[in-house]
């Protein structure tokens, strides 16, 4: 079908279920042109709280689909393709975090919301990038386990001066691990002018030389003090900028890497999804019941 034809059927099909599409920041242009609602985790998931329609097909990865739907269990959420996976998400098991918890009985269990909604379950709170730092200096305990990203434990250790335990030790995402020291040469050598901004999955390394350490949603925030941006992330988030602000430069560190489960969804999976109402997003009770209250906690304190 072609792409106007396509627009027009989704439109028609988004009133015919009362359906609305939210999209996360890394989705291609083409999504975020349609979409109801565009942000980063923390938007989205406080966005899910309050949708009025019936249907949410959610054009993102699974961990946001899923907290789409714990907090909105009686809503229909509709991921678009299974294919629309976190790579980082699926590093965490429940046993890393039994494993940790044996050995730091006391620490508080905080997870970025990049985990699935069965480890969810063990958390204390869930965090996004956006108010990490903000809930773990609230918590009262100067030791804390953190997962599944190493690069974000490490930024919330530096700023809060806290113990951050990452599981697993390892844990990353292979799109902002890829930026090296190199890109930040290159950059420099680039666009003399232009400011860094890099978000706090990239390598310790990568931040120390940043501007500016923000989620996406915060990207667009900070944004507007400079005229001029070479952006470390997901190299769709340089479209979204660029739309909101015409007048400031964007550069994407690397133009070549991006979100293989963000890419997996395209136009047309989202007009099948409208039209068969698939893939059905469902999350067991008693696991969403304790999700639930890891994610409300996090809503409450930041
Ligand atoms: P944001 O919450 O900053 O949008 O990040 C989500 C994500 O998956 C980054 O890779
Ligand atoms: Fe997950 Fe990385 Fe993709 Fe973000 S960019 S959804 S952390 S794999």
């Amino acid at each position: 079908m072609e792409m106007e034809k396509l627009i027009e059927e989704i439109n028609r099909l988004k009133e015919e279920r009362n359906a609305i599409i939210m999209a996360h920041n890394y989705q291609l242009p083409e999504i975020q042109d349609i979409a109801d609602f565009l942000g980063d985790s923390l938007e989205l998931a406080r966005k899910a709280v309050n949708v009025e329609a019936d249907v949410i097909v959610f054009a993102g990865v699974d961990f946001m689909a899923e907290t789409a739907k714990i907090l909105n269990p009686e809503k229909t959420v509709l991921l678009p393709t299974r294919r629309a996976t976190c790579a980082m998400a699926n590093m965490l098991t429940v046993n890393h975090i039994l494993e940790a918890k044996k050995q730091y009985p006391d620490a508080p269990v905080v997870l970025y919301v990049n985990s699935s909604a069965e480890a969810k379950a063990y958390a204390d709170v869930t965090v996004t990038s956006a108010n990490a730092v903000k809930v773990v200096e609230k918590l009262d305990s100067d030791v804390i386990i953190f997962g599944p990203d190493k690069n974000l434990a490490h930024y919330v250790a530096k700023v809060t001066g806290k113990k951050v335990i990452p599981i697993p030790a390892h844990g990353h995402c292979y799109v902002h691990e890829r930026f090296t020291l190199e890109d930040v040469e290159r950059a420099r050598k680039l666009y003399l002018n232009a400011k860094l901004m890099v978000h706090p999955e990239c390598r310790p390394e990568v931040q120390e030389e940043a501007d500016v350490i923000v989620s996406t949603g915060g990207m667009i925030k900070r944004a507007p003090e400079w005229n001029e941006w070479v952006v470390f992330t997901e190299r769709e988030m340089v479209y979204r900028l660029s739309k909101l602000y015409p007048n400031i430069k964007f550069h994407p560190a690397r133009e070549d890497f991006f979100c293989i489960g963000m890419k997996a969804i395209t136009l047309n999976h989202i007009y099948e999804s409208l039209r068969d109402m698939k893939y059905e997003v469902e999350v067991p009770a008693e696991i969403a019941e304790r999700a639930r209250k890891a994610i409300e906690r996090m809503l409450e304190m930041s």
